[in-house]
């Protein structure tokens, strides 16, 4: 199975804290660390360890070429991935001893890509299953409206919300994976089971949506599979998103029930989370089948 993740390319500076600040308050900062991240970083990583050939396609700067070098030296083909002449994106992520974080995000090159690079991405890699993408990089529409032309299945996780999330071409769009705070923002609705209806009905297609804790529901308008979260103690959730995504959406395609598929991609967050960073620690597909073959 071949697929194009499309998405950002971060450095993201982590910073563990004794909470997370209030409006105006300077607090010390216990621990510091840099890792690679990004969403399409980290799903292009997700969907590798679960089993995918992987295309990344986005943007970096000089000062991200690490980024790139590291996920190729983890087996996914960065050579479409493209250079631009000003900063990488990054993201100054603060962290709290429950594992809580909060986000601010600097685009950088991950803004910069051009309706011309997303036809290039789709002229290459025509042959390819699926793709996937989230909304930290521009273009987001033009490149689900160009695979779709090509007829490439599209996955979108429309993530961070933004306002714009809600003018993405979903009737182009085969799956959406989203958390509640995304469902919800979206489709209006603050019940799990009336945001993953009004979802489906937008887009016609699957929808998979992650509850945190409370697990994940998926609905393809004909069957809806409700599957519970492993309780686990969690360090850093950065991360578990784009964990779940790769892992769930390659065993879905690869013709998984959706009950194990979902099981499978809560397994692999949990372990995820079970540690600092996102990219660095997401699971092997033999590390989830350890996990889950222990529990039974
Ligand atoms: O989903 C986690 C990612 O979101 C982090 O790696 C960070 O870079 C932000 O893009």
């Amino acid at each position: 199975m071949k697929v194009i993740v499309f998405g950002s390319f971060n450095i993201d500076k982590v910073y563990s804290l004794p909470h997370l600040p209030q409006r105006g308050e300077t607090l010390y900062c216990d621990n510091y660390e840099i890792h690679v991240g990004g969403k399409g970083l980290n799903q292009a990583l997700a969907f590798q360890k679960a089993g995918a050939q992987v295309v990344a396609a986005g943007k970096v700067g000089a000062d991200g070429d690490y980024l790139t070098d590291w996920l190729s030296a983890n087996g996914v083909d960065v050579s479409s991935v493209g250079r631009s002449d000003g900063y990488t994106g990054h993201t100054i992520i603060e962290v709290d001893p429950d594992g809580q974080n909060q986000m601010i995000l600097f685009g950088g090159a991950n803004r910069e890509i051009t309706p011309d690079y997303c036809d290039e991405i789709i002229e290459k890699n025509r042959d390819a299953d699926l793709i996937m993408t989230q909304y930290e990089t521009s273009c987001v529409e033009y490149m689900l409206e160009a695979a779709h032309r090509a007829g490439i299945r599209t996955a979108v996780n429309p993530s961070p919300y933004v306002d714009k999330v809600r003018e993405l071409p979903y009737d182009k769009i085969e799956y959406i994976i989203a958390n509640e705070f995304e469902g919800a923002s979206i489709t209006g609705k603050t019940e799990a089971p009336d945001i993953v209806r009004a979802l489906q009905e937008l887009c016609g297609g699957k929808v998979i949506l992650t509850l945190g804790g409370k697990g994940s529901v998926y609905s393809d308008g004909d069957t809806t599979v409700s599957v519970p979260a492993f309780n686990v103690n969690a360090v850093d959730t950065t991360g578990a998103g784009d964990t779940f995504t790769g892992y769930c959406l390659y065993g879905l395609l690869n013709g998984d029930p959706p009950q194990t598929a979902l099981r499978t991609a809560s397994a692999a967050s949990a372990l995820e989370i079970s540690k600092p960073g996102a990219a660095e620690t997401i699971p092997s597909a033999e590390e989830v089948r350890a996990f889950l073959k222990k529990l039974s």
